[in-house]
């Protein structure tokens, strides 16, 4: 199929590119560039053997996405493109609305026109908020704590009331626990803007000598050592499980879908430090601090409908995920050039 992929450039979406390529579908790329380097794509066709056709412009230019569509007659979209930052998005809240839920609704209203309606939509765990019960199930209610949340509990709402307007969209809704990892080559990985917010590429950070030391935040959670646990699920195999939802929505006659892409694992702040010690041989100071605002205990999916609607599991472990991390951060330290 042909494919487009929306935020194509940034970190989940270019291994999800790779992936989709490497399947034998064609893929075009829009991207902004607000939270991507140039120098991805470059990697990408270094890669794949192949041409990345790439489109730099922001969804919100209807008439851009409208020609494009015209112009290409894709049969699907994967849809990654938005803003990601949680406490950014407190700080902005109308650049995230605008970006997130404006840019959705301007993507779906140029598939409505062009007559596409296979879409795969990255959502995030983020939506089970932060009184969920875990192992978190796709039944369970969604809510958000901030903007960035909301704009994913927002756009699962538009979804799902398209698919009730019109039961012949194709709709996944992929709610990811926490992304890490990087494509074994090392030329692709994950390269945030400023300083990481995200745990594992603050940790990658200081192993390879860009930061000091990691502030762990909080060691008093009711947890296996009082620090915070995640399902961490490899970048590799959420790739794997966004080529899966395209498959299956694309072979059965179910308007929407909902899956986690998790693990079913959970791992604790000081065993992530632990595990990318082992994997870099590279000590990782840190410093016990305050709790962050809005971090709950423990976060892991229920991944058993993924595994049983679309025969899809998380293969990678742990370890795997802090040596392909390593291996992206030693051989770019200061992550893609540019
Ligand atoms: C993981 C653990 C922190 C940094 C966030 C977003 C979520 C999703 C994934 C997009 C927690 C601890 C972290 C640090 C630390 N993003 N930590 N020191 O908060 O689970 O989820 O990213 O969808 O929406 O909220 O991930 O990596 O920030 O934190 O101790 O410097 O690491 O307290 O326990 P989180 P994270």
């Amino acid at each position: 199929m042909h494919v487009l992929v929306t935020g194509g450039a940034g970190y989940i979406g270019s291994h999800t590119v790779l992936a989709l390529l490497a399947a034998g579908h064609r893929v075009t790329v829009v991207d902004d560039f607000s939270n991507a380097k140039p120098a991805v794509v470059g990697r990408l066709e270094e890669l794949s053997g192949q041409h990345v056709p790439v489109h730099a412009f922001d969804l919100a230019e209807a008439d851009k996405l409208a020609a494009l569509f015209a112009q290409e007659g894709f049969e699907a979209v994967v849809h990654f493109a938005g803003f990601k930052a949680v406490g950014e998005s407190v700080a902005q809240p109308l650049g995230y609305y605008r970006n997130n839920l404006g840019g959705t609704l301007s993507l779906l209203t140029a598939m409505q026109g062009a007559g596409v309606r296979r879409i795969v939509f990255s959502s995030s765990a983020t939506v089970y908020g932060p009184d969920a019960p875990v192992p978190m199930t796709e039944d369970l209610p969604t809510s958000a704590t901030n903007p960035y949340g909301w704009t994913k509990v927002m756009i699962e709402q538009v979804l799902r009331d398209l698919a009730v307007a019109d039961p012949t969209w194709r709709i996944a809704l992929l709610r990811y626990f926490n992304p890490v990892g990087a494509h074994p080559s090392g030329r692709i990985g994950e390269d945030p803007a400023d300083v990481p917010n995200n745990l594992m590429p603050f940790v990658a950070q200081v192993a390879v000598g860009r930061r000091e030391r990691l502030s762990v935040f909080g060691d008093d959670y009711d947890t296996v050592d009082g620090t915070g646990v995640r399902d961490y699920i490899h970048v590799e195999d959420l790739a794997a499980g966004h080529l899966a939802a395209l498959e299956w929505i694309s072979g059965h006659d179910r308007a929407l879908s909902t899956w986690n892409l998790g693990t079913g694992r959970g791992t604790s702040v000081l065993e992530l430090v632990a595990a990318f010690e082992r994997a870099s041989s590279r000590p990782v100071p840190y410093d016990v601090v305050a709790r962050r605002p809005g971090d709950i205990a423990a976060s892991y999916a229920d991944p058993s409908l993924a595994e049983a609607e679309l025969g899809w599991r998380a293969a990678r472990s742990v370890d795997d995920m802090c040596t392909d991390t390593w291996r992206w951060q030693s051989a770019n330290p200061e992550g893609y050039p540019g």
